[in-house]
């Protein structure tokens, strides 16, 4: 269900205290997801993977996210898709807060929005009970999309687009701020831990990884935009020796490195960030 604005409100205020106590880099985005980052973790490579599928459909790509929020992910896109834009439905987010907003997030639901057509639409993280993917698939010809495993996404965790026309063409797990935040706890929060390193070794085999990033296409661009990805991958692990962003060493730290392969994932796909192709 979409956010209180109470709730919100003290959240906000522990996030402040949390703060205020000089936290280790960069542990706020994943303590704090809507306040500080985001609600899925993510890696350069992963912004780098959507542009290459944006540019196949088009020289200058348009991009929409929908359901921005501070429009975190949307920032780092826009370094490499400068036009791109977010809409937020509830924009408030931003008043209550005293944060500037930036001119390129909008203060619209999808629904509004449905009628102006994008070569990709990215959906972060719909909230629990809401569904607005209709809206989207009239929008898009390639959505990207990711959700919790756990069918924290939509109703009845529907995140999928097949049934709207889209083909999926890959997907691939990265962590949620939840898997991320529960590494935290136990390495940095919890004093009961703090010297057992035996239990905290113990703890880190459970680790596992519930966010799932999911590419649709219309039919007809779908074998552009696979031979992109595909090329794409082909220099990944070469580009990721250096294109990294900072707060990626939380990952790293917490054990949830590139193509790490987690044994607690009950799935025969078990490696972080493998792509998977249908
Ligand atoms: C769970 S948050 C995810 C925020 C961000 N994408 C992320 O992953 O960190 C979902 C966001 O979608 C927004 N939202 C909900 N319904 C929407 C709609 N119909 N149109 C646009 N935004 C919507 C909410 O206000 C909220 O900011």
């Amino acid at each position: 269900m979409p956010f209180k604005e109470e709730e919100l409100k003290k959240a906000y205020l522990i996030y402040r205290q949390f703060k205020d106590h000089n936290p280790l880099s960069y542990h706020e985005r994943y303590i704090f997801p809507f306040f500080a980052g985001s609600y899925f973790a993510y890696r350069k490579i992963d912004v780098l993977r959507i542009v290459e599928i944006a540019r196949s459909i088009s020289n200058k790509p348009t991009y929409v996210d929908v359901g921005c929020g501070y429009g975190d992910f949307l920032k780092k896109i826009r370094e490499f898709i400068p036009d791109a834009i977010g809409i937020e439905k509830e924009i408030s987010i931003f008043y209550i807060f005293q944060k500037p907003r930036p001119e390129y997030i909008y203060s619209t639901a999808i629904e509004w929005y449905a009628t102006k057509t994008f070569d990709v639409a990215f959906v972060g993280w719909m909230d629990p009970g809401v569904d607005f993917r209709e809206f989207v698939a009239r929008t898009a010809k390639c959505i990207i999309t990711t959700f919790d495993s756990g069918g924290q996404c939509g109703v009845n965790g529907a995140c999928e687009y097949d049934e709207f026309g889209f083909k999926r063409m890959a997907w691939w797990r990265t962590p949620s701020w939840i898997d991320v935040n529960n590494e935290l706890m136990n390495k940095f929060y919890t004093p009961a831990l703090k010297t057992d390193e035996k239990k905290k070794q113990e703890l880190s085999k459970i680790r596992t990884a519930h966010n799932f990033w999911y590419i649709y296409t219309r039919p007809e661009i779908l074998d552009k935009a696979n031979i992109a990805l595909k090329s794409w991958l082909d220099k990944e692990e070469e580009v990721f020796v250096t294109e990294r962003f900072g707060f990626e060493s939380v990952l790293d730290e917490c054990g949830f490195r590139y193509m790490e392969e987690l044994s607690a994932i009950l799935s025969k796909y078990r490696r972080l960030w493998e792509v998977i192709f249908d």
